[in-house]
């Protein structure tokens, strides 16, 4: 069956984006109803996105023609997903305190659809207390907010708060759907982000691992129909759309939420684990004259425990972060690891927590070196390299 997208367009200069959006929607085989608010009036007219979705376009909560042919409420019900591009802030702040004083927000209120909003708005008020209490409302209520893309803005301004790029909200829609299809049926888990090894009640020893790689990962496969389960250390990211997360901390809780996450197809273990711990001291190590020295234990390898266990997945992918002999050590760790790839990247520079990577393919069949790219492009090509694995 044809999947049902009802889109609200809000009131910002990225509604003409709409537009496209509601193309590449019915490209993808899906039918789409637009709701425009009315601020989302002053930039795009009903007639154009009446025209491109084949369907017409509602605005409003008093219209009895409207009310006649199609209730409100039934509006939001015969969808399977509501998003929401532009998300302005306003419409943001109006979602997150449960206003109803619109058609918009009435739909968003009684639907019991999922919603995605891909917001998009000045970077000072994306960066505004107010809607980063906002944003974190909704997606404790279980919207997803997609991330704004960064770069120069309408107004002059340059930050983050672009609408993500209709392609990617597109990626998003069919990830929240899980209807893309190459890896549908597949389980695939992916470690992310640092792990966090206690010294003390208020401190801890950690990396720089941002989680950026291992949640566009995560992302690329979902955004392919696999089963996604993502096991993050403690990040600052959004979970992606169609994404199970389970949140650890220390490396020992990484292994135990992978072990009960088994049985799996793939895993991409893209975590930057603490490779030692050391015995926490359960009060705070008060100062008194020498230093404390620490003693380490070793972590379990995670990697390594997988790729040797007897429910080791098909597909087992490590990666190497490494600042010397980027190619060699990576070579060298897929085999004492087990792996049966390994992504190698040199974090000498500024890949860790940056937006680009540029990685190495160890395989079987020997090295593939991949020109520098933006993390998502990395990670959608790996998604499609593991559908090509486990087809
Ligand atoms: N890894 C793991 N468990 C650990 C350490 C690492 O699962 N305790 C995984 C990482 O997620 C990554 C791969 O092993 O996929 C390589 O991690 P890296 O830190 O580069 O390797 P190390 O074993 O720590 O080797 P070294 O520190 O000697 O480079």
């Amino acid at each position: 069956m044809q999947a049902r997208i009802l889109l609200i367009v809000g009131g910002g200069i990225a509604a003409y984006k709409a537009c496209e959006l509601v193309r590449l929607i019915r490209k993808a085989g899906m039918s789409v109803r637009c709701v425009l608010t009315d601020g989302g009036a002053q930039f795009v007219t009903p007639m154009t996105l009446a025209a491109l979705s084949e369907q017409a376009v509602h605005t409003s909560l008093w219209d009895l023609k409207d009310e006649a042919e199609m209730g409100h409420i039934q509006l939001s019900r015969e969808a399977d997903l509501v998003v929401v591009a532009p998300a302005t802030a306003d419409l943001l702040a109006r979602m997150a305190a449960g206003i109803a004083d619109d058609l918009a927000t009435t739909l968003l209120l009684a639907t019991d659809k999922p919603v995605l909003a891909a917001p998009a708005m000045n970077v000072r008020m994306w960066q505004h207390a107010a809607t980063r209490r906002n944003v974190e409302r909704l997606r404790a209520d279980g919207v997803t907010v997609l991330e704004p893309d960064e770069g120069p803005m309408a107004c002059g301004e340059f930050g983050p708060g672009r609408l993500p790029e209709p392609e990617a909200i597109l990626r998003n829609i069919q990830a929240s759907l899980g209807t893309s299809g190459r890896l549908s049926g597949r389980h695939v888990l992916v470690t992310a982000g640092p792990t966090h090894e206690p010294i003390d009640p208020v401190r801890y020893i950690a990396n720089r691992s941002s989680g950026k790689q291992g949640f566009a990962i995560a992302a690329a496969l979902a955004y392919l129909g696999a089963r996604v389960t993502l096991v993050s250390g403690p990040v600052t990211l959004p979970t992606p759309a169609g994404v199970t997360r389970i949140d650890v901390e220390t490396a020992r809780d990484m292994a135990a939420a992978i072990d009960t996450a088994l049985p799996a197809d793939a895993a991409i273990l893209v975590a930057a684990v603490a490779d030692w711990r050391v015995e926490p001291s359960g009060s705070k190590i008060k100062k008194q004259g020498t230093p404390p020295s620490l003693s380490f234990a070793e972590n379990p390898d995670i990697l390594a425990g997988l790729a040797a266990d007897p429910r080791r997945p098909a597909l087992v992918v490590g990666f190497a972060a490494e600042t010397d002999d980027v190619i060699a050590n990576a070579t060298a760790k897929r085999a004492r690891k087990g792996a049966d790839w390994i992504v190698a990247n040199d974090v000498s520079g500024d890949v860790m927590g940056g937006a680009d990577n540029r990685v190495h393919l160890v395989t079987e069949a020997g090295v593939e070196d991949w020109e520098q790219m933006p993390k998502d492009q990395v990670a959608a090509r790996l998604a499609d390299r593991i559908a090509d694995a486990l087809a």
